[in-house]
Protein backbone atom coordinates (compact mmCIF):
# COMPACT_ATOMS: atom_id res chain seq x y z
CA UNK A 1 0.00 0.00 0.00
CA UNK A 2 1.32 3.52 -0.89
CA UNK A 3 0.36 7.09 -1.17
CA UNK A 4 -1.83 6.70 -4.79
CA UNK A 5 -4.01 4.07 -3.06
CA UNK A 6 -5.15 6.20 -0.60
CA UNK A 7 -8.57 7.73 -1.38
CA UNK A 8 -10.34 7.92 1.50
CA UNK A 9 -9.98 8.74 5.51
CA UNK A 10 -9.64 4.89 6.04
CA UNK A 11 -7.05 4.10 3.67
CA UNK A 12 -4.44 6.97 4.85
CA UNK A 13 -5.51 5.71 8.43
CA UNK A 14 -4.05 2.99 7.59
CA UNK A 15 -1.15 3.30 5.42
CA UNK A 16 -0.19 5.35 9.18
CA UNK A 17 -0.68 2.54 11.24
CA UNK A 18 1.58 0.63 8.69
CA UNK A 19 4.06 3.42 9.21
CA UNK A 20 4.06 4.37 12.86
CA UNK A 21 5.06 2.68 16.33
CA UNK A 22 1.58 1.69 18.30
CA UNK A 23 1.60 4.22 21.03
CA UNK A 24 2.10 7.56 18.43
CA UNK A 25 -0.78 5.78 16.34
CA UNK A 26 -2.85 5.67 18.77
CA UNK A 27 -1.56 9.03 20.37
CA UNK A 28 -3.42 10.41 16.97
CA UNK A 29 -6.47 7.74 16.56
CA UNK A 30 -7.86 7.78 19.70
CA UNK A 31 -10.04 9.61 21.88
CA UNK A 32 -11.26 10.03 25.78
CA UNK A 33 -13.34 7.66 27.68
CA UNK A 34 -15.42 5.67 25.66
CA UNK A 35 -14.66 7.51 22.81
CA UNK A 36 -18.12 7.95 21.78
CA UNK A 37 -17.70 12.32 21.32
CA UNK A 38 -15.41 10.98 18.74
CA UNK A 39 -17.46 8.84 17.04
CA UNK A 40 -20.17 11.23 17.08
CA UNK A 41 -17.99 13.81 15.98
CA UNK A 42 -18.28 12.12 12.15
CA UNK A 43 -21.73 10.34 12.71
CA UNK A 44 -24.06 13.80 12.84
CA UNK A 45 -23.16 14.24 9.93
CA UNK A 46 -25.59 11.52 8.95
CA UNK A 47 -28.23 13.86 10.88
CA UNK A 48 -28.96 15.56 8.07
CA UNK A 49 -29.09 14.96 3.87
CA UNK A 50 -27.89 17.65 0.95
CA UNK A 51 -30.83 18.89 -1.58
CA UNK A 52 -29.03 19.06 -5.17
CA UNK A 53 -30.38 21.46 -7.58
CA UNK A 54 -30.01 20.91 -11.17
CA UNK A 55 -29.86 23.03 -14.57
CA UNK A 56 -27.67 26.14 -12.82
CA UNK A 57 -25.04 25.84 -15.09
CA UNK A 58 -22.90 25.90 -12.63
CA UNK A 59 -19.04 24.76 -14.33
CA UNK A 60 -16.26 24.51 -11.82
CA UNK A 61 -17.36 26.16 -8.73
CA UNK A 62 -15.48 28.60 -6.92
CA UNK A 63 -14.41 27.21 -3.41
CA UNK A 64 -12.31 30.32 -2.27
CA UNK A 65 -13.53 32.28 1.33
CA UNK A 66 -11.50 34.03 3.59
CA UNK A 67 -10.61 33.22 7.08
CA UNK A 68 -8.91 35.63 9.40
CA UNK A 69 -7.97 38.18 6.84
CA UNK A 70 -6.91 35.74 4.80
CA UNK A 71 -8.24 34.67 1.29
CA UNK A 72 -8.08 30.39 0.94
CA UNK A 73 -8.79 28.36 -2.08
CA UNK A 74 -10.50 25.91 -0.38
CA UNK A 75 -13.05 25.68 2.28
CA UNK A 76 -10.49 23.22 4.92
CA UNK A 77 -7.37 23.78 6.88
CA UNK A 78 -4.69 22.07 8.44
CA UNK A 79 -5.87 22.32 12.67
CA UNK A 80 -3.31 22.78 14.91
CA UNK A 81 -1.86 19.75 16.09
CA UNK A 82 1.21 18.70 18.44
CA UNK A 83 4.28 17.37 17.57
CA UNK A 84 3.84 16.73 14.47
CA UNK A 85 7.94 15.65 14.23
CA UNK A 86 6.51 12.21 15.75
CA UNK A 87 4.95 11.45 12.68
CA UNK A 88 7.25 12.55 9.55
CA UNK A 89 10.82 13.40 10.42
CA UNK A 90 10.07 16.98 8.30
CA UNK A 91 7.12 17.79 11.12
CA UNK A 92 5.55 20.92 10.22
CA UNK A 93 7.49 22.12 7.55
CA UNK A 94 6.04 19.36 5.56
CA UNK A 95 2.29 20.84 6.87
CA UNK A 96 3.11 24.24 5.95
CA UNK A 97 4.41 23.29 2.78
CA UNK A 98 1.58 21.23 1.73
CA UNK A 99 -0.99 23.50 2.59
CA UNK A 100 1.18 26.56 0.94
CA UNK A 101 0.67 24.93 -1.89
CA UNK A 102 -2.66 24.39 -2.18
CA UNK A 103 -3.44 28.12 -1.08
CA UNK A 104 -4.77 27.15 2.35
CA UNK A 105 -3.75 27.90 6.02
CA UNK A 106 -1.75 26.46 8.69
CA UNK A 107 -1.52 26.12 11.87
CA UNK A 108 0.56 26.10 14.31
CA UNK A 109 0.50 24.52 17.74
CA UNK A 110 1.97 25.64 20.94
CA UNK A 111 3.36 22.02 21.58
CA UNK A 112 4.91 21.89 17.94
CA UNK A 113 8.76 20.68 17.08
CA UNK A 114 9.40 23.36 14.81
CA UNK A 115 9.63 26.85 15.76
CA UNK A 116 7.14 30.18 15.04
CA UNK A 117 10.52 31.80 13.45
CA UNK A 118 11.59 28.52 11.23
CA UNK A 119 7.56 28.42 9.74
CA UNK A 120 7.97 31.83 8.73
CA UNK A 121 10.61 32.19 6.63
CA UNK A 122 9.89 28.70 5.01
CA UNK A 123 6.57 29.88 3.63
CA UNK A 124 4.59 33.50 3.02
CA UNK A 125 0.87 31.03 3.06
CA UNK A 126 -1.96 31.76 5.24
CA UNK A 127 -0.63 30.54 9.51
CA UNK A 128 -2.56 30.42 12.04
CA UNK A 129 -1.41 29.97 15.82
CA UNK A 130 -2.49 28.09 18.47
CA UNK A 131 -1.90 29.54 22.64
CA UNK A 132 -2.39 27.08 25.73
CA UNK A 133 -2.31 29.44 28.31
CA UNK A 134 0.50 27.98 30.89
CA UNK A 135 0.58 28.52 34.98
CA UNK A 136 3.59 30.83 33.81
CA UNK A 137 2.08 33.76 32.00
CA UNK A 138 5.47 35.06 30.25
CA UNK A 139 4.79 31.93 28.06
CA UNK A 140 2.12 33.87 26.40
CA UNK A 141 3.35 37.21 26.10
CA UNK A 142 6.48 35.39 24.83
CA UNK A 143 4.87 33.49 22.23
CA UNK A 144 2.24 36.01 21.40
CA UNK A 145 5.15 38.84 20.79
CA UNK A 146 7.21 36.08 18.42
CA UNK A 147 3.91 35.36 16.00
CA UNK A 148 4.04 39.19 15.50
CA UNK A 149 7.06 39.55 14.45
CA UNK A 150 6.87 36.33 12.19
CA UNK A 151 3.70 37.51 10.70
CA UNK A 152 1.55 35.12 11.70
CA UNK A 153 -1.94 36.27 10.72
CA UNK A 154 -4.46 35.03 13.12
CA UNK A 155 -4.22 33.57 16.55
CA UNK A 156 -6.55 31.00 18.22
CA UNK A 157 -6.73 30.14 22.11
CA UNK A 158 -7.53 26.48 22.77
CA UNK A 159 -10.39 26.53 25.65
CA UNK A 160 -11.51 23.09 25.81
CA UNK A 161 -8.23 21.70 27.61
CA UNK A 162 -7.57 23.33 31.26
CA UNK A 163 -7.16 19.49 32.07
CA UNK A 164 -6.50 16.54 30.48
CA UNK A 165 -9.07 14.41 28.88
CA UNK A 166 -8.98 10.76 29.89
CA UNK A 167 -6.57 9.45 26.91
CA UNK A 168 -6.90 5.60 27.96
CA UNK A 169 -4.94 4.68 24.64
CA UNK A 170 -1.66 6.44 26.24
CA UNK A 171 -2.32 5.37 29.51
CA UNK A 172 -1.98 1.66 28.38
CA UNK A 173 0.56 2.69 25.76
CA UNK A 174 2.59 4.74 27.61
CA UNK A 175 2.62 7.37 25.09
CA UNK A 176 5.45 10.58 26.33
CA UNK A 177 6.84 13.58 24.83
CA UNK A 178 9.84 12.71 24.01
CA UNK A 179 9.17 8.99 23.32
CA UNK A 180 10.32 7.25 25.56
CA UNK A 181 11.37 3.14 24.90
CA UNK A 182 9.33 1.53 28.31
CA UNK A 183 9.33 -2.50 28.83
CA UNK A 184 5.47 -2.28 27.54
CA UNK A 185 6.50 0.10 24.41
CA UNK A 186 9.94 -1.77 23.03
CA UNK A 187 8.22 -4.29 21.04
CA UNK A 188 6.30 -1.33 19.22
CA UNK A 189 9.05 0.56 18.38
CA UNK A 190 11.25 -2.40 17.51
CA UNK A 191 8.48 -3.50 14.80
CA UNK A 192 8.82 -0.08 12.88
CA UNK A 193 13.11 0.18 12.27
CA UNK A 194 12.23 2.70 9.79
CA UNK A 195 10.76 5.22 12.22
CA UNK A 196 13.22 4.49 15.15
CA UNK A 197 15.78 5.43 12.25
CA UNK A 198 14.17 8.55 10.85
CA UNK A 199 13.76 9.97 14.60
CA UNK A 200 17.18 9.19 15.87
CA UNK A 201 19.08 10.34 12.38
CA UNK A 202 16.84 13.65 12.60
CA UNK A 203 16.39 16.94 14.41
CA UNK A 204 16.29 16.10 17.97
CA UNK A 205 12.52 16.22 19.50
CA UNK A 206 11.98 19.41 21.39
CA UNK A 207 8.87 21.59 22.10
CA UNK A 208 10.73 24.53 20.25
CA UNK A 209 8.33 27.15 20.87
CA UNK A 210 8.56 26.96 24.65
CA UNK A 211 11.76 24.97 25.68
CA UNK A 212 13.44 28.62 26.13
CA UNK A 213 10.78 28.34 29.44
CA UNK A 214 10.31 24.83 30.31
CA UNK A 215 13.04 21.16 29.82
CA UNK A 216 9.64 19.50 30.19
CA UNK A 217 8.61 17.50 27.29
CA UNK A 218 12.05 18.36 25.43
CA UNK A 219 14.61 16.94 27.90
CA UNK A 220 12.21 15.86 31.24
CA UNK A 221 10.04 13.36 29.40
CA UNK A 222 5.90 13.68 30.24
CA UNK A 223 3.22 12.01 29.03
CA UNK A 224 0.59 14.91 27.20
CA UNK A 225 -1.43 14.06 30.22
CA UNK A 226 1.18 15.15 32.89
CA UNK A 227 2.05 17.94 30.70
CA UNK A 228 -1.17 19.05 30.14
CA UNK A 229 -1.57 18.80 33.96
CA UNK A 230 0.97 20.61 34.98
CA UNK A 231 1.63 23.37 32.70
CA UNK A 232 -1.70 24.34 31.70
CA UNK A 233 -3.35 26.65 33.83
CA UNK A 234 -6.40 25.37 35.09
CA UNK A 235 -8.29 28.60 36.33
CA UNK A 236 -7.87 30.35 33.30
CA UNK A 237 -11.13 32.39 32.85
CA UNK A 238 -12.87 35.13 29.92
CA UNK A 239 -10.23 37.81 31.68
CA UNK A 240 -7.17 36.20 30.51
CA UNK A 241 -8.98 35.20 26.75
CA UNK A 242 -9.68 39.15 26.93
CA UNK A 243 -6.04 39.95 27.87
CA UNK A 244 -4.91 37.82 24.71
CA UNK A 245 -7.25 38.93 22.13
CA UNK A 246 -6.20 42.91 23.28
CA UNK A 247 -2.38 41.71 22.98
CA UNK A 248 -2.65 40.27 19.70
CA UNK A 249 -5.03 43.37 18.34
CA UNK A 250 -5.68 41.04 14.44
CA UNK A 251 -7.60 38.30 13.84
CA UNK A 252 -8.55 36.04 17.00
CA UNK A 253 -10.63 32.57 17.24
CA UNK A 254 -11.28 31.12 20.47
CA UNK A 255 -11.10 27.17 19.86
CA UNK A 256 -13.52 24.75 21.47
CA UNK A 257 -16.69 26.79 21.66
CA UNK A 258 -19.58 24.74 21.89
CA UNK A 259 -22.75 27.01 22.94
CA UNK A 260 -24.66 29.76 22.13
CA UNK A 261 -23.82 31.38 25.35
CA UNK A 262 -19.93 31.20 24.61
CA UNK A 263 -19.93 31.95 21.14
CA UNK A 264 -22.04 35.27 22.32
CA UNK A 265 -19.44 35.86 24.95
CA UNK A 266 -16.53 35.28 22.22
CA UNK A 267 -17.81 38.58 20.24
CA UNK A 268 -17.93 40.57 23.38
CA UNK A 269 -14.60 40.02 24.23
CA UNK A 270 -13.48 41.28 20.80
CA UNK A 271 -12.66 37.73 18.60
CA UNK A 272 -13.46 37.64 15.14
CA UNK A 273 -13.73 34.15 14.79
CA UNK A 274 -15.08 30.88 17.16
CA UNK A 275 -13.40 27.68 16.19
CA UNK A 276 -16.70 24.79 17.16
CA UNK A 277 -14.34 22.11 17.99
CA UNK A 278 -14.53 19.59 21.07
CA UNK A 279 -10.63 18.77 20.44
CA UNK A 280 -10.90 15.72 17.89
CA UNK A 281 -13.66 14.04 21.22
CA UNK A 282 -10.09 13.52 23.26
CA UNK A 283 -11.56 16.10 26.04
CA UNK A 284 -15.19 15.72 27.50
CA UNK A 285 -17.03 12.39 26.25
CA UNK A 286 -20.12 12.61 26.51
CA UNK A 287 -20.26 15.88 24.92
CA UNK A 288 -22.16 16.98 22.02
CA UNK A 289 -20.35 17.23 18.22
CA UNK A 290 -19.78 20.33 16.40
CA UNK A 291 -22.24 19.54 13.76
CA UNK A 292 -24.57 19.10 15.99
CA UNK A 293 -24.19 23.07 17.83
CA UNK A 294 -23.40 24.80 14.42
CA UNK A 295 -26.84 25.50 12.54
CA UNK A 296 -28.10 27.02 16.47
CA UNK A 297 -24.95 29.29 16.78
CA UNK A 298 -24.64 30.13 13.14
CA UNK A 299 -28.53 31.19 13.96
CA UNK A 300 -27.48 33.37 17.02
CA UNK A 301 -24.02 34.73 15.71
CA UNK A 302 -22.94 34.15 12.36
CA UNK A 303 -23.51 37.66 11.12
CA UNK A 304 -20.98 38.96 13.81
CA UNK A 305 -18.04 36.53 13.91
CA UNK A 306 -16.65 33.44 11.27
CA UNK A 307 -17.53 30.20 12.39
CA UNK A 308 -14.63 27.40 11.46
CA UNK A 309 -16.07 23.62 12.28
CA UNK A 310 -13.55 21.40 13.48
CA UNK A 311 -13.99 17.99 14.24
CA UNK A 312 -15.28 14.82 12.30
CA UNK A 313 -14.43 16.13 8.32
CA UNK A 314 -13.47 12.83 6.76
CA UNK A 315 -15.31 13.63 2.95
CA UNK A 316 -16.18 16.70 0.72
CA UNK A 317 -19.71 16.69 1.86
CA UNK A 318 -18.86 16.71 5.28
CA UNK A 319 -17.40 20.01 4.83
CA UNK A 320 -20.19 20.93 2.15
CA UNK A 321 -22.85 20.69 5.27
CA UNK A 322 -20.81 22.28 7.71
CA UNK A 323 -20.87 25.47 5.27
CA UNK A 324 -24.69 25.06 4.53
CA UNK A 325 -25.28 25.00 8.18
CA UNK A 326 -23.10 28.23 8.95
CA UNK A 327 -19.38 27.42 8.53
CA UNK A 328 -16.86 29.64 6.97
CA UNK A 329 -14.22 27.12 6.86
CA UNK A 330 -13.51 23.57 8.22
CA UNK A 331 -10.01 21.90 9.79
CA UNK A 332 -8.88 18.50 9.85
CA UNK A 333 -7.16 16.89 12.71
CA UNK A 334 -6.98 13.11 12.72
CA UNK A 335 -6.98 13.08 8.89
CA UNK A 336 -4.16 15.19 8.46
CA UNK A 337 -1.71 13.57 10.93
CA UNK A 338 -2.46 10.17 8.92
CA UNK A 339 -1.88 12.13 5.82
CA UNK A 340 1.81 13.34 7.30
CA UNK A 341 2.39 9.76 9.06
CA UNK A 342 1.72 8.41 5.27
CA UNK A 343 3.87 10.34 3.46
CA UNK A 344 5.12 13.81 4.67
CA UNK A 345 4.61 16.78 2.65
CA UNK A 346 3.13 14.63 -0.40
CA UNK A 347 0.86 13.19 1.63
CA UNK A 348 -0.84 16.12 2.89
CA UNK A 349 -0.84 17.14 -0.42
CA UNK A 350 -2.76 14.07 -1.57
CA UNK A 351 -5.01 14.40 0.80
CA UNK A 352 -5.62 17.93 0.05
CA UNK A 353 -6.01 17.06 -3.73
CA UNK A 354 -8.30 14.47 -2.80
CA UNK A 355 -10.76 17.08 -0.32
CA UNK A 356 -10.36 19.48 -3.20
CA UNK A 357 -11.81 16.92 -5.87
CA UNK A 358 -14.48 16.58 -3.53
CA UNK A 359 -15.76 19.41 -2.23
CA UNK A 360 -15.09 20.79 -5.90
CA UNK A 361 -17.13 17.39 -6.96
CA UNK A 362 -19.53 17.65 -4.19
CA UNK A 363 -20.06 21.41 -5.45
CA UNK A 364 -20.91 20.81 -8.86
CA UNK A 365 -24.05 18.20 -8.07
CA UNK A 366 -25.21 20.48 -5.84
CA UNK A 367 -25.26 22.82 -8.47
CA UNK A 368 -23.36 25.59 -6.70
CA UNK A 369 -21.12 28.29 -8.41
CA UNK A 370 -19.87 29.48 -4.82
CA UNK A 371 -19.92 28.91 -1.29
CA UNK A 372 -22.46 31.39 -0.54
CA UNK A 373 -24.71 29.57 -2.65
CA UNK A 374 -24.67 26.63 0.04
CA UNK A 375 -27.15 27.39 2.64
CA UNK A 376 -29.32 26.14 5.14
CA UNK A 377 -31.99 25.33 2.42
CA UNK A 378 -29.68 22.97 1.09
CA UNK A 379 -30.29 20.51 4.12
CA UNK A 380 -33.19 18.72 5.06
CA UNK A 381 -32.69 17.52 8.80
CA UNK A 382 -33.80 13.85 9.73
CA UNK A 383 -36.97 13.68 11.79
C1 LIG B 1 -3.80 16.85 22.46
C2 LIG B 1 -3.30 18.21 22.81
C3 LIG B 1 -1.87 18.30 23.05
O1 LIG B 1 -4.94 16.76 22.03
O2 LIG B 1 -3.72 19.16 21.89
O3 LIG B 1 -3.08 15.85 22.64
Amino acid sequence: MNLEDCHNFDDFRKLAKKKLPSPIFHYIDGGSDDETTLKRNTEAFNSCDLIPNILRGTGKPDLSTKIFGRKINIPLFLSPTAMQRLYHPDGDKASAKAAEKFGTMYSMSTMANNSIEEISNISSGPKLFQLYIHKDKSITDDLVERCKRANFDGLCLTVDTIVAGNRERDHRTGFTTPPKLTLNSLMSFAMKPRWVFDYLTNKKFELSNVKNKTDKGTNITKSVIEYINEQYDPGMNWKDAEYVVRKWNGPFALKGIMSVEDAKRAIDIGCTAIMISNHGGRQLDGSTSPFDQIKEISDAVGDKIEIILDGGIRRGTHVLKAIAAGAKACSLGKAFLFSLSAGGQKGVEKLLQNMQNEIERDMMLMGCKNLEELNISKLIYRK
